[in-house]
């Protein structure tokens, strides 16, 4: 049976911790043992997240980091590598949507998709990997992407940009695997794509608090713990098995 047990005290960074998937995935990974590194905007929610965890406080760092900008994210990385020696797990999941058609030229909209969703997934991720390979050079990297990376759903107009997004992260996932094959790294890499998640995304992508909480009620959703429970069987996969891309849907899903 496959468990998580070689991860024990190993460092996992996630983006995106302050809610949703990322709270999701920081939780399982700290009851399985890891030393966690929370990182977003949100240092309170962040700080809430570590009062809720029934663990010891030194295996936890609260970074709070605006991942639109590269100097941050240096510094992020820069302070575990300097407190714990480097980042063994980074579930790169940090990312925002909204409804913006191109037709109304958004771009500050536009670019802030692009940044966090793209860029600092890739900053993330060459930090990471750098930092892997100069030590065990078996760490594993997760992307959350999306099912948006598969399919364009019927009549969602305004989602293009996002979803545009999400289909670079799918693309990533597979050039970033053949990057670490032709060096002759162990790292891993995995994505997950889901379906909806009812977390904070839906308010922020349609700005408006009262249709996102329509949305979720009357439609079948995933729970972040869902997703957070794939992570966890990805680590879990011996050092031989590359789970490459997780598509999963609410059963009920029909898109
Ligand atoms: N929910 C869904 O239906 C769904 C479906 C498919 C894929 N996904 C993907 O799942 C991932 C997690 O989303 P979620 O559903 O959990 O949504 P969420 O609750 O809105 O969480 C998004 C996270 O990203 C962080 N973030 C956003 N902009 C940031 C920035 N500039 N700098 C640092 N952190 C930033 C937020 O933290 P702060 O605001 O505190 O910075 C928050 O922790 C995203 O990549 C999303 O695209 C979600």
């Amino acid at each position: 049976m496959y468990t998580l047990e070689r991860w024990t005290g190993r460092v996992a960074l996630i983006t995106g911790a302050s809610s949703g998937i990322g709270r999701a995935v920081a939780k399982k990974l700290a009851e399985a043992g890891m030393r966690i590194a929370i990182c977003s905007r949100r240092k309170e929610q962040l700080e809430q997240l570590v009062n809720q965890l029934d663990i010891d406080p030194t295996s936890v760092l609260v970074l709070p980091v605006d991942l639109r900008f590269p100097k941050e994210i240096k510094e992020v990385f820069n302070q575990v590598n300097a407190i714990w020696g480097g980042v063994d797990v980074l579930v790169n999941n940090a990312g925002v949507g909204y409804k913006t058609p191109v037709y109304q030229g958004n771009l500050d909209l536009w670019r802030e998709m692009v940044d966090v969703n793209i860029l600092a997934l890739c900053h993330c991720t060459y930090e990471a990997m750098t930092n892997m390979r100069k030590r065990e050079d078996n760490g594993h990297i997760i992307l959350i992407s999306s099912l948006g990376a598969y399919r364009h759903k019927p009549g969602s107009i305004g989602n293009g940009m996002y979803v545009a997004t999400k289909r670079a992260v799918r693309s990533l996932t597979e050039s970033i695997r053949m990057e670490l094959r032709s060096l002759g790294s162990n790292i891993r890499i995995s994505a997950i794509s889901p379906g909806l998640v009812e977390t904070e995304f839906a308010e922020r992508f349609l700005q408006n608090a009262e249709a996102a909480s329509d949305l979720y009620q009357k439609t079948q959703t995933l729970n972040p713990s869902d997703i957070a429970e794939i992570v966890g069987f990805i680590l879990s996969c011996p050092q031989h098995v590359q789970p490459h891309d997780v598509i999963v849907r609410p059963t009920r899903q029909l898109s």
